[in-house]
């Protein structure tokens, strides 16, 4: 077959992986191919057990693969063929040197400049979808303009905003697209190509074009802002612990006040996943290289809040069981960073799981896509862990229950037959207020939620 257009995506990930697979499914008339240098995760794309899960992902994958959309190994090759390369590489904070714990660690990301040049013959767009600091494109231009051809490659900036649990959704109704590019004729040009790619099926308004800068500094910004919204309710939910106001009817006062709206302020023990805070820490640490301390230390108080809510989560729990958990029998309900997904990357689950071990409990950790990387996440300190996909058998002789993931299936579960089973007195402990907590009250329950009275039997 003839494809109109014929674009890669180097890195197989959770952005890489779906995003291609809607762009597949959208442009039946362009050739997407996906590469990554773990054979193991292309292998997976290629098999029917996909590598990551999302809801709808397997039937677009399998809709597209092979038709249009193909993983591979093969990156020579590929990049030589490409007119567009996506490079959605991970980007994760730095651990070692200059920057260490701050910075965002952009090895993987330049290894990829340097592989385009090396194995290009003709000219290319070349589209930023991994979250990057300001600036980085022309890092990447730098190295791009060496290439021994001297050939012409066009930067673009294409930050993704979906989320994970909900990527396909997130991808074919996105609240926006955002295109940023050189405000050069070669850059306004090749912006065009990317926005044709989306406008097959995003409307035309919702697609932005912009300077690369500020394309860049807006992906950063945008989870700062989630982020905050996060830390800013959390924080009033330890002040409404103290003070037997209800985080839940705050979050709904105050977020029906249309400026302020209604989304991302559900009081939690913490927010987790691969991006927030290292996005958080790379702005932080951007400002702080401009000489500019105090915005610095405002975004830094985004991520020292969450910490404190993780820590105070755990605190609670070993305070509330009598200050010791020492060979009780704890089931943990979750251990994805979120709902939907299997990903644990900065789970709190699995901050809070640490914990209680290093305070010698016993667990039973019960999630219905996480369990595999809960098993590496432990590796080497899970003598006391029990792994069960069921939830009713996690909690068969557990002191108490502890909800770290926001799982559907959590809220719907027999209560008064899990209650049965557990060692009294029972404990629950909701981190995601999703239960109904009067009613696990009335079956006999000692129930602590986050940012409300708890309810207890003593
Ligand atoms: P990921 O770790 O799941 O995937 C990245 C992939 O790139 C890995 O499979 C890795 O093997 C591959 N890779 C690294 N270097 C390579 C190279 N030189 N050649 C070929 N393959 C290479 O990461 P992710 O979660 O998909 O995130 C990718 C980027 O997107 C990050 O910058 C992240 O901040 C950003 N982002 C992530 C999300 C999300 O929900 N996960 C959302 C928006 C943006
Ligand atoms: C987040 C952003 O929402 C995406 O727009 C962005 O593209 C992505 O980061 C990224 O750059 O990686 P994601 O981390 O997948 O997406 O998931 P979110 O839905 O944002 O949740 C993040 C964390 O915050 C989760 O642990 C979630 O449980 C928690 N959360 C979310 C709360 O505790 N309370 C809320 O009200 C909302």
């Amino acid at each position: 077959m003839n494809f109109g257009k014929n674009i890669l995506c180097i890195g197989a990930g959770y952005v890489g992986g779906p995003t291609m697979a809607v762009i597949a499914m959208k442009c039946p008339e362009y050739k997407i191919t996906v590469v990554d240098t773990n054979e193991d995760r292309i292998k997976a794309w290629n098999s029917n057990h996909l590598p990551i899960f999302e809801p709808r992902l397997e039937e677009i994958v399998g809709q597209t693969r092979g038709v249009n959309l193909f993983f591979s190994t093969d990156i020579k090759n590929s990049i030589k063929e490409a007119e567009i390369i996506f490079v959605s590489v991970n980007t994760p904070t730095k651990t070692f040197g200059y920057g260490a714990g701050m910075a965002s660690d952009l090895q993987y990301w330049e290894k990829t400049a340097y592989q385009i040049i090396e194995n290009s013959e003709d000219p290319k767009i070349i589209v930023e979808k991994s979250t990057l600091p300001v600036k980085k494109a022309q890092a990447m231009e730098r190295i791009l303009k060496e290439s021994k051809n001297h050939l012409h490659f066009e930067v673009i900036s294409n930050p993704e905003f979906l989320a994970e649990g909900s990527a396909i959704r997130d991808l074919i109704e996105p609240d926006r697209v955002l295109i940023g590019s050189h405000q050069t004729e070669s850059g306004l040009k090749a912006a065009i190509e990317i926005v044709d790619i989306y406008a097959h099926w995003v409307p035309r308004e919702k697609i932005i074009t912009t300077n690369l800068w500020s394309s860049e500094l807006s992906k950063l910004v945008a989870n700062a802002f989630l982020a905050q919204r996060i830390s800013s309710i959390n924080s009033v939910s330890a002040l409404c612990e103290k003070t037997e106001a209800d985080v839940s009817e705050i979050a709904y006062a105050v977020g029906t006040d249309s400026r302020i709206g209604s989304k991302f302020l559900n009081a939690s023990l913490g927010f987790g996943g691969s991006c927030f805070k290292k996005d958080i820490l790379n702005l932080v640490y951007i400002a702080r290289n401009y000489g500019l301390t105090e915005v610095a230390d405002y975004w830094e108080m985004v991520i020292k809040i969450n910490e404190y809510q993780q820590e105070r989560f755990v605190r609670n729990i070993i305070k509330a069981m009598f200050n010791t958990v020492v060979d009780k029998k704890i089931a943990i309900f979750g251990f994805a960073f979120k709902a939907n997904t299997g990903d644990t990357r900065e789970s709190p689950g699995k901050y809070v799981a640490k914990k209680l071990l290093e305070e010698r409990a016993i667990l039973s950790i019960t999630d219905s896509q996480a369990l595999d990387n809960a098993r590496l996440d432990l590796a080497g300190m899970d003598g006391n862990v029990i792994y069960e996909t069921d939830p009713f058998k996690a909690a068969i002789d557990a002191s108490a229950i502890v909800v770290v993931t926001e799982w559907e299936i959590f809220k719907y579960l027999d209560y008064e037959r899990i209650f049965e089973k557990m060692k009294k007195p029972a404990f629950i402990f909701d981190g995601r207020n999703i239960l109904n907590h009067q009613q696990l009250f009335k079956i006999g329950f000692n129930v602590y939620p986050i940012g409300k009275p708890s309810l207890t039997h003593f």
